[in-house]
């Protein structure tokens, strides 16, 4: 067919470059119809059963997995007066393998419910399904996406990947205010139609495109401006769950000099550091009595931190300068040259302190 003038213009025009690119949405309902899934055994119906137990069943469940768990559920149940009507151990059989059996024990209660309040046939808005046991935000958006073509903006975990990619959203998506500007953005970028292919994109694209490690860019429709993309930040967002803060615990470690040497001692075989060589460790009163020591003078000395798996520990070291009985009683302890004992065989983090403190004792 010919082209139309108008078209032929648009296309050919040296200033095609400067039109404003499609939205969003635009782009997304144009793959999605060319690249996107079309046969998916849920996708058959716009039954609000079929597609809700789908959209359950596919929650931290990938579709090949959840396919034939959804056809055995469908033959055994094949409505929402089956389910309602069976007995929840029946339920569990025929969820057996999918995992996170919680899902299966609220589908059940669901069904009940919506056979007991609603007559049987399910509520026809997001607001409504989301009042629903076992139904997010998110999932009652989809179901009346699917089912009745409701403008709901669903923002499950593969789509606040895509936002927080294409948006360079860098906030923890599990933070609240994050969790609130997604969904503000979710709910901006709806299209006024198309929304089940809108919504069946997003969640195409987030599944097989903007996959969570080494997505595909270049077969992606919303890559032209992505500012991840553009800032090279595709392995950063959407910014991980902030680290715990550990446990801490604070030990002081005594630094006895004599002059150029230090005290070292071998820590009991279990424990922390096991075996390995160290300044003695606990309240400096009591070590200088148990090896028989007198402090001409002690100082603090600034503390340093150490992360273990577990906790962190707050090295906390006191010098004290000490002139030496005959012979030490304590078995286990040596006199070690100051420049050396960074290097005897002592923890990581001692290593740090004995350099430090050598570096100063030289200045
Ligand atoms: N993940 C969640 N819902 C889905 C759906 N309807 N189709 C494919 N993947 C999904």
């Amino acid at each position: 067919m010919a082209e139309s003038p108008v078209l032929s213009a648009l296309v050919h025009s040296p200033s095609r470059q400067s039109l404003p690119p499609s939205s969003f949405a635009e782009r997304l309902v144009a793959w999605q119809k060319s690249a996107g899934r079309h046969d998916l055994p849920w996708q058959a119906s716009r039954d609000p059963y079929r597609i809700w137990l789908s959209e359950i069943m596919l929650q931290q469940t990938q579709v090949a997995t959840v396919i034939p768990y959804y056809r055995r559920f469908i033959a055994r149940f094949p409505d929402i007066r089956a389910l309602a009507a069976a007995p929840v151990e029946t339920v569990m059989e025929h969820w057996a393998g999918l995992g996170y059996y919680a899902r299966a024990r609220n589908l059940h209660r669901c069904a009940q419910e919506i056979v007991a309040r609603h007559h049987g046939r399910f509520p026809a808005s997001a607001a409504l399904l989301a009042e629903l046991p076992g139904i997010g935000r998110s999932t009652a958006a989809a179901v009346a996406a699917f089912a009745f073509g409701e403008r709901a903006a669903i923002l499950d975990g593969n789509v606040k990947r895509v936002l927080c990619r294409h948006f360079a959203i860098d906030g923890f998506p599990g933070a609240a205010a994050t969790q609130r500007q997604l969904w503000e953005l979710a709910e901006s970028l709806l299209p006024r139609q198309d929304i089940e292919t809108y919504t069946q994109g997003l969640m195409d694209l987030g599944a097989g495109i903007c996959t969570r490690s080494r997505p595909a860019c270049p077969h992606c429709p919303l890559t032209a401006d992505c500012q991840a993309r553009h800032q090279g930040q595709q392995a950063q967002l959407p910014t991980a769950r902030p680290r715990a803060r550990l446990p801490e615990r604070a030990a002081t470690f005594v630094l006895l000099r004599d002059g150029e040497r230090l005290l070292l001692e071998r820590r009991p075989p279990s424990g922390l550091w096991g075996g390995l060589l160290a300044p003695p460790e606990g309240d400096v009163d009591a070590v200088l009595a148990r090896l028989g020591l007198h402090a001409r003078q002690r100082q603090p000395l600034p503390p340093l931190r150490h992360g273990f798996t577990h906790f962190r520990l707050i090295l906390e070291p006191v010098l004290c300068d000490v002139a030496p009985p005959p012979h030490l009683a304590e078995p286990g302890c040596e006199w070690v040259g100051l420049a050396q004992a960074a290097s005897a065989g002592v923890p990581a983090p001692i290593g740090k302190l004995l350099r430090q403190l050598a570096a100063s004792s030289q200045a």
